[in-house]
């Protein structure tokens, strides 16, 4: 969801632009655009609706020259996707260039004082009010463009990154932040900004993650002045050390991030749960757990608040915390939970679950439970976001970076953390046996050869899809561990194939959804030979029995439902807890090929970002 980028140094910045915006296309725009000021302080700003490499296209024959500038990938919000509306958004003048990622709530109000006040506006967006703004406040004011910024953000309400240039100023660029993502890379006299730091990786390692309500002001060669906007205090850059490579973010051979970002679970797994499971497998160590274990030992209920596919691995969670460690679990999504009136207490442990740790919805539901007392716990993949700096204590799932928009490695990744979390918290307050952690951990180091194997099944599934990309529904239908596994699986299935999916507990099926089936109603059925496997086969039976199509996930060597399903896709026994981990893995196989097959870009799915930084 709209992804910034800029450049100040010795470099040509379109270069470092256009490779920025490129890395960032993961995170779903539809419209792109560049902001580039040459030495004489000419502004040149080109700007395309569709991809960058249409924005690319479009620049060709054109002055890209300079060494500072701007750029934008949009997600709309306000006002449809065209160049108009696309980012930089510029003053009416013409001397002032803006980049923003978020949204201004008071834009309206603003934006009719400024009209009174002389200004027309060219397009739909949010952003070119704050653009006007500034630029009115440098015109009565006569500041500097760092002052007119500060000025202009203490009257808009909302959350934004920006990053601002100034015609005839080469030498200087502002940016600011609130309860959206900015990143400053420090490089050898060069700055990169960025909304994460993906851009700068093969630049810099040295980044600063700015953090909410800061303006930094960057002048050349390399200089920055970081200051709170709301005590105006300056505060030392604190710069931290990254850990990302440049094949981590290549598709290395693979024909699609998706498909890497599958393929990677052997080897993500056992990078999370790396130096967390001690060598003799009786005991956990999570830091985050064990630092704060008069919490955990005192708490009277686990709250979960998560979107998506972070949602359907929290169900999961609640089911292994619940049998683990004896304590009542609820998972609610954070956009709900936040308007929700929740009763909250002191007793109460908030986990917060996202991949980028940027979600706004699940970063208000973190300030809401902060406020009322909750001791908050964050489980993210990405480093240095805003959700593991605003929970008091965590952990990282250490996947790397997932590119594709469809999370895959991320939620295989959240269960084994969700597990882990589990155990660690079970032996503290003494819930669960040392049996019950051996056989688990166990599995969970098996894991990386499991997940192998079950991905021998690609040339299986590949071609089964075939035979259901005619499809204009499926459901899927699991229970107990494996009903979150369902709605995964359907979620995948929708969001990458554009075909309608449901996941249901399978027994709810009877109460309504039986009726959809028919001879051409592709059923998914996760059946793993677990405690409720038995009433499983009864549900393949109803389905049957209305001529309904099954493809079964069972565990190797399950005869009962071979003879029923039309089609059965075998996985190995794992612990009943880790289940969803071994099934969700040929879902995402299932749904990938059947995407590829009707020729979807999976990695950039239509309307959908990576993370969903407005509400
Ligand atoms: O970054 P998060 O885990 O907080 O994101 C939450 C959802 O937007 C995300 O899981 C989304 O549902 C996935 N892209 C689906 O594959």
């Amino acid at each position: 969801m709209c992804g910034i980028v800029g450049y100040i140094g010795h470099r040509q910045a379109y270069d470092v632009l256009m490779k920025g915006l490129h890395r960032l296309e993961y995170r779903g725009y539809d419209s792109a655009g560049i902001a580039l000021m040459k030495e004489d302080g000419k502004l040149n700003v080109y700007k395309s609706k569709g991809r960058v490499a249409d924005l690319e296209a479009k620049v060709v024959g054109c002055d890209v020259g300079g060494s500072i500038g701007i750029a934008h990938t949009r997600w709309a919000t306000h006002g449809e996707p065209c160049d108009r509306n696309a980012h930089p958004q510029v003053s009416q003048s013409g001397r002032i260039a803006l980049v923003h990622n978020g949204t201004i709530e008071n834009y309206a109000v603003l934006k009719a004082a400024l009209a009174q006040r002389g200004y027309a506006f060219a397009s739909d967006t949010d952003t070119e009010v704050l653009v006007q703004l500034v630029d009115y406040i440098q015109t009565v004011n006569g500041c500097s463009l760092m002052d007119a910024v500060k000025e202009a953000l203490a009257q808009v309400e909302g959350a934004y990154a920006i990053a601002v240039v100034e015609r005839g100023n080469p030498d200087t660029l502002i940016v600011a932040r609130k309860s959206s993502p900015l990143v400053i890379g420090v490089g050898v006299g060069e700055i990169f900004i960025a909304s994460d730091a993906t851009p700068m990786v093969g630049y810099t390692d040295r980044v600063i993650y700015l953090k909410d309500n800061e303006v930094a002001e960057i002048t050349r060669p390399s200089n920055l002045k970081i200051q709170s906007l709301e005590s105006g205090k300056t505060s030392a850059p604190d710069i931290q050390t990254l850990r990302m490579s440049v094949e981590q973010l290549e598709k290395g051979g693979y024909e699609t991030f998706m498909l890497k970002e599958i393929f990677e679970q052997p080897h993500t797994l056992r990078d999370c749960i790396r130096g967390r499971i001690a060598d003799d497998g009786q005991r956990v160590v999570l830091s985050g757990v064990l630092e704060n274990r008069d919490r955990f030992l005192q708490a009277r209920r686990m709250i979960i608040v998560a979107c998506g596919t972070s949602w359907h691995a929290g169900l999961i969670g609640k089911r292994i915390i619940q049998e683990l460690c004896c304590l009542p679990v609820e998972v609610e999504y954070a956009s709900e939970f936040r308007y929700g009136h929740p009763q909250i207490t002191d007793k109460d442990i908030v986990v917060a679950l996202s991949q980028s740790g940027e979600t706004a919805d699940t970063l208000a539901a973190i300030q809401l439970a902060k406020s009322k007392g909750a001791f908050v716990y964050g489980i993210c993949n990405v480093v240095g976001a805003s959700i593991p700096r605003n929970t008091d204590s965590g952990t990282y799932i250490h996947v790397g970076p997932e590119i594709g928009v469809a999370s895959t490695k991320a939620f295989t990744g959240q269960v084994a953390v969700l597990a882990l979390l589990a155990l660690c918290v079970g032996q503290e307050r003494g819930t669960v046996g040392r049996d019950t952690i051996c056989c688990i951990t166990r599995a969970m180091r098996q894991m990386p050869e499991i997940i192998q194997a079950v991905l021998g099944l690609d040339p299986v599934i590949r071609e089964l899809s075939r035979t259901f990309t005619y499809a204009r529904n499926f459901l899927y239908l699991g229970r107990g561990y494996n009903y979150p596994t369902a709605l995964e699986g359907a979620l995948k299935l929708k969001e990458i194939s554009y075909i309608h999916a449901e996941g249901y507990p399978a027994a709810e099926m009877k109460h309504g959804p039986i009726a959809l089936i028919d001879h051409e109603m592709p059923v998914v059925v996760i059946a793993p030979d677990d405690s409720l496997h038995d009433k499983v086969v009864n549900n393949i039976r109803q389905v049957k029995s209305r001529g309904g199509l099954v493809i079964a996930l069972v565990t190797q060597g399950d005869a009962s439902i071979r003879e029923m399903a039309d089609y059965c896709l075998e996985m190995p026994k794992v612990p009943e807890c880790l289940t969803p981990i071994v099934a969700s893995v040929p879902l995402q196989l299932l749904a990938y090929h059947i995407a590829r097959i009707k020729g979807k870009d999976v990695d950039r799915p239509r309307n959908l970002a990576k993370s969903v930084t407005v509400e």
